[in-house]
């Protein structure tokens, strides 16, 4: 009861806050500060899923905050635009808003966060995916639960690919939404997790960022478990699929 109430005066407070110099709103995104300080440094940015229509906030963002935060690391949650709240297609809003959260954070919290990474799930961990291998956003680790990587309409999450590029984008831009075809020599370690059977968005989206992280020749920890549906996300109380102490590996040997 304690932590739902302290959670919810964190939203209504940024829900008040003014729009940032740089025009991101800070109402966009909420803090879950660690309970102690550390002295780590770690912070956070939870981009959960929802197809880009919805924002996945409890299940995949709540949940990663309590984990993070027992691990003595800052956490923040964004609240991106979606089909459900904004004009489509979303792009290149949603990114932007990403990397505006990023800017946001390390404004504010300069002499804390020392590593900052990104945690999508899903169309977030699109979200995520874009964004960690973009050099402006100089993330120090990526972390991508279940995500949809690619906009090839061969292996992609159609819905996704609908409400953020729209129903016949540009053969360029689909490219470039691709992350696969975006990792570069300066991509920061990556976590991945994905069900070898996701019925919702392919093996294959992982298989191909593995595949391009690979050629570059960056650090990454994958764990493809052989079932679990789409949207399981943490599993911490599925004996099975529960795929936290790999996630506990990457983040104490290789951020
Ligand atoms: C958090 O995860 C637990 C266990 O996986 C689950 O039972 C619970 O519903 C999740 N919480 C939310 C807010 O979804
Ligand atoms: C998330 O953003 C939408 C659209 O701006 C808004 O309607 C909703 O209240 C926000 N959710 C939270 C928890 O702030
Ligand atoms: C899930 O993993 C964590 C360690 O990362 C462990 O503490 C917990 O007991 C596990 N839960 C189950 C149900 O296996």
């Amino acid at each position: 009861m304690r932590v739902a109430a302290v959670a919810a005066s964190l939203w209504l407070t940024m829900v008040a806050a003014r729009p940032h110099d740089n025009g991101f709103e800070p109402a966009k995104l909420a803090y879950y500060p660690a309970p102690e300080n550390n002295g780590l440094g770690v912070g956070v940015l939870v981009v959960p899923g929802g197809g880009y229509s919805h924002v996945s906030l409890d299940r995949e963002g709540r949940n990663s905050t309590t984990y993070l935060n027992a691990k003595g690391y800052d956490a923040w949650v964004l609240n991106y635009s979606v089909a459900e709240t904004a004009p489509t297609p979303l792009y290149p809003v949603p990114l932007e808003e990403a990397l505006g959260a990023i800017r946001y954070i390390r404004g504010q919290n300069k002499a804390k966060v020392e590593k900052l990474g990104i945690w999508g799930y899903s169309a977030g961990g699109h979200l995520a995916a874009i964004t960690v291998t973009n050099p402006d956003a100089d993330l120090d680790f990526g972390i991508l639960t279940y995500p949809v990587i690619s906009m090839d309409a061969a292996i992609t999450h159609e819905g996704s690919r609908v409400n953020l590029l729209g129903d016949n984008p540009p053969r360029g831009l689909v490219e470039r939404m691709s992350a696969e075809n975006r990792v570069t020599s300066h991509t920061p370690p990556i976590f991945v997790y994905h069900s070898a059977n996701d019925a919702t968005v392919p093996v294959e989206n992982t298989l191909r960022f593995v595949n391009a992280l690979t050629v570059k020749s960056r650090p990454y920890q994958a764990l493809i478990l052989p079932d679990g549906a789409h949207g399981i996300a943490l599993a911490l109380d599925d004996p099975q699929r529960n795929w936290s102490s790999e996630l506990d590996r990457f983040l104490t040997y290789s951020i």
